[in-house]
């Protein structure tokens, strides 16, 4: 590790500009640094008074931190809140006419929902989900359109201290089951259909289809959302209308009131091996992170019209959709749609239309409106915006430039964060009032974070080689565990053989340069980030070989111009020689097979065949050689130890 050499060399600087810096949540350096060293001076005292500060609390804690059993940390845990009525009736008596949510569907219709409104349609759904027999701690499966429903699903079990477990829509019915099983998910929230770009989707039959797969499930109810009214099969003593439930619901919940450790969610990630991991978070710390990092990273103002384009079935629609900006009391965008309908001008026309003052999204969105439409931007009236963001993948300079002179006119300072669904909220980021920007780095760690790149001895890594990007003490927001799978959480985060397992590792590899800035180099597990989504190797090829004409199956990922990372899989097959066309249909055939198994976006974008794969004498597959045929690169690797060179000229050529 210590010895990859990082070859990105990038010296352009862009100091915060002063009009920015004046009006500042955190203005200039030296606050900054100020509030760096009280965070250092009293670790733990520092996140107190934040915690005193943000949340209001039923029962105020009296304990900070519980570190007597690591890494299994607990935080202000003699705490009570509740998080929806943090998000929700504590704005009620101020600015209960606020618009929280400016929604904007598919096709263009907008609806304002206030915080009254919002409150109101939360509590309805509480109830009725109560109604049902959901208790706190139950476990609720999400699998909704990107509307307003969304959230309501999620803040109404949040409100009875349910454990809600988003599952993303464009995931297969396969994966869907998989979530439930782990979870032991009481019930199901869903929509008859989703739209996007101008196209329906199936979601309950999806449901149907995943409570097919075994006799037995724990779900005794499924809600649906009655979105475009499409037929679906219906199982009356099991399913109900989201309609029919909240009709006759009072507008008023009371809050269940939860410890602060209580598991808000559950969260399906990649890893590198086995099954997807349900990274649990906690309520009180959870929520803090994305107060804070709302404030400090996204400086937000009241005034402010704040718009992510994530989904809700990421992490980055949890903090910064569902909780960050409710819980600061902003007004937020939510669209339903996606950025290239019904042309590639949709973002900035979204932005002009309701004035967004702060824009955060992914930079797989960015390359892709590049490439469709480098000046489109200058056709829209962009003059509201004053803050842009980015997440989920390192953001190549060129795209960075271009978002910051073309989007942002070089007027909107660009905060490329730096975070995971373990994390919770920011870790890694430029405080836009005091920290200058550079092209591709996501800068420094934010205050109260202890961040660093080591070598396995737990050794700071030299300028400009790349090490194990570490976080050395525990933070609010971090995971706690993963779902009935604790050793797995120690082995995975904690792994004994870097640095002796005292520090939480994040599983990328990152170098500093002489200023102290991170540049986060990519993961170090097999992990591939396509379109910046996580989606481990190793379930790829689990889908592939589920096939019946798949033998064997590796997948790598090449870097891919508008997604960051393509998919990639090696596949020896079962019947001997195909010819080219048989080839050509068997490759559509798993392509397809693989887009239901896990979802769309863990599609191959090449398959290629050898009638076995490049193996050491000992078995192991050679996944740096795979990698390297991949890429088209030469081969310089010693493959004296193949067991049979031949397949070399064989995996070079695509289908
Ligand atoms: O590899 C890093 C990359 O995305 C991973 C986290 O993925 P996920 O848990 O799906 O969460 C995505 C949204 C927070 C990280 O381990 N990543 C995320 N943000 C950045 C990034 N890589 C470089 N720069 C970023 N800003």
């Amino acid at each position: 590790m210590a010895t990859i050499e990082s070859i990105l060399r990038e010296n352009r600087v862009f100091p915060p500009a002063g009009e920015f810096v004046r009006h500042a949540n955190i203005a200039g350096i030296k606050t900054y640094k100020e509030l760096c060293q009280e965070a250092e001076h009293d670790y733990t005292g520092f996140w107190a008074k934040l915690a005193k500060q943000y949340i209001t609390w039923h029962k105020p804690f009296t304990r900070i931190l519980d570190d007597t059993n690591p890494p299994f940390y607990k935080w202000f845990d003699d705490g009570e809140l509740n998080i929806s009525w943090n998000c929700l009736d504590r704005h009620l008596a101020t600015q209960a006419d606020k618009t929280a949510i400016i929604f904007e569907s598919d096709e263009g219709k907008v609806n304002h929902c206030s915080y009254r409104e919002l409150h109101r349609q939360v509590c309805r759904f509480a109830n009725g989900l109560k109604s049902l027999g959901i208790r706190q701690g139950d476990r609720v499966v999400i699998y909704m359109p990107m509307r307003i429903e969304a959230v309501v699903a999620m803040q109404a079990c949040a409100r009875i201290g349910a454990i809600h477990s988003v599952v993303f829509g464009g995931f297969s019915a396969k994966s869907v089951y998989e979530r439930i099983i782990d979870a032991e998910a009481s019930a199901v929230i869903t929509a008859d259909e989703q739209t996007r770009g101008g196209k329906c989707h199936a979601l309950k039959a999806t449901v149907d289809k995943a409570l097919a797969m075994s006799d037995t499930t724990s779900v005794h109810s499924v809600v649906v959302f009655q979105h475009t009214g499409t037929d679906i099969a219906w199982q009356p003593e099991r399913d109900h209308w989201w309609h029919d439930l909240t009709a006759r619901q009072s507008d008023e919940c009371e809050p269940t009131w939860i410890n602060a450790e209580h598991p808000l969610f559950t969260l399906y990630t990649s890893g590198s091996t086995g099954k997807p991991k349900g990274v649990q978070h906690s309520s009180a710390g959870y929520l803090l992170g994305t107060i804070t990092s709302m404030q400090w990273v996204f400086d937000y103002h009241a005034d402010d019209v704040f718009w992510c384009t994530a989904d809700v079935g990421w992490v980055t629609g949890h903090s910064y959709v569902t909780y960050g900006p409710l819980a600061i009391g902003a007004t937020q965008v939510i669209f339903e749609g996606i950025p290239t309908y019904p042309d590639a001008g949709r973002f900035w026309k979204i932005i002009q239309k309701h004035k967004v003052t702060i824009f955060y999204t992914a930079p797989t969105a960015i390359r892709s409106l590049i490439k469709l439409g480098p000046d489109l931007p200058e056709k829209y009236d962009l003059s509201s915006l004053r803050l842009l963001g980015s997440v989920g993948e390192p953001i190549n300079p060129e795209a960075w430039m271009w978002y910051f002179t073309v989007v942002g006119q070089s007027r909107c300072p660009v905060v490329d964060t730096w975070w995971q669904t373990e994390t919770g909220s920011h870790i890694i980021a430029p405080v836009p009032g005091a920290i200058s920007t550079k092209p591709g780095s996501c800068t420094l760690p934010l205050p109260g974070i202890d961040a660093a790149a080591i070598d396995e001895t737990g050794q700071p890594v030299k300028e400009g080689k790349g090490g194990f990007l570490v976080i050395k003490r525990p933070f609010p927001s971090m995971l706690r565990t993963l779902w009935n799978d604790p050793a797995r959480f120690k082995q995975t985060y904690f792994p004994a053989d870097i640095a002796g397992g005292r520090y939480y590792v994040a599983g990328d590899s990152a170098h500093r340069d002489r200023d102290g800035y991170f540049w986060i180099m990519g993961r170090i597990d097999d992990v591939l980030n396509v379109s910046g989504h996580r989606l481990g190797t190793m379930e790829i090829e689990s889908a592939l070989v589920a096939h019946p004409l798949v033998a064997e199956a590796a997948v790598v990922g090449k870097p891919h111009e508008i997604k960051g990372e393509a998919v990639v899989a090696f596949v020896t097959l079962r019947e001997k020689s195909p010819d080219d066309q048989r080839a050509a249909e068997i490759a559509a055939t798993l392509r397809e097979w693989v887009a239901g198994e896990i979802g769309a976006i863990a599609r191959p974008e090449e398959i290629r065949f050898g009638e076995n794969l490049p193996k050491t004498r000992s078995g192991k597959i050679m996944r740096r050689l795979l990698r390297a045929l991949a890429r088209g690169e030469t081969i310089t690797q010693d493959v004296s130890t193949l067991e049979n060179p031949i397949i070399l000229e064989q995996l070079s050529q695509t289908v």
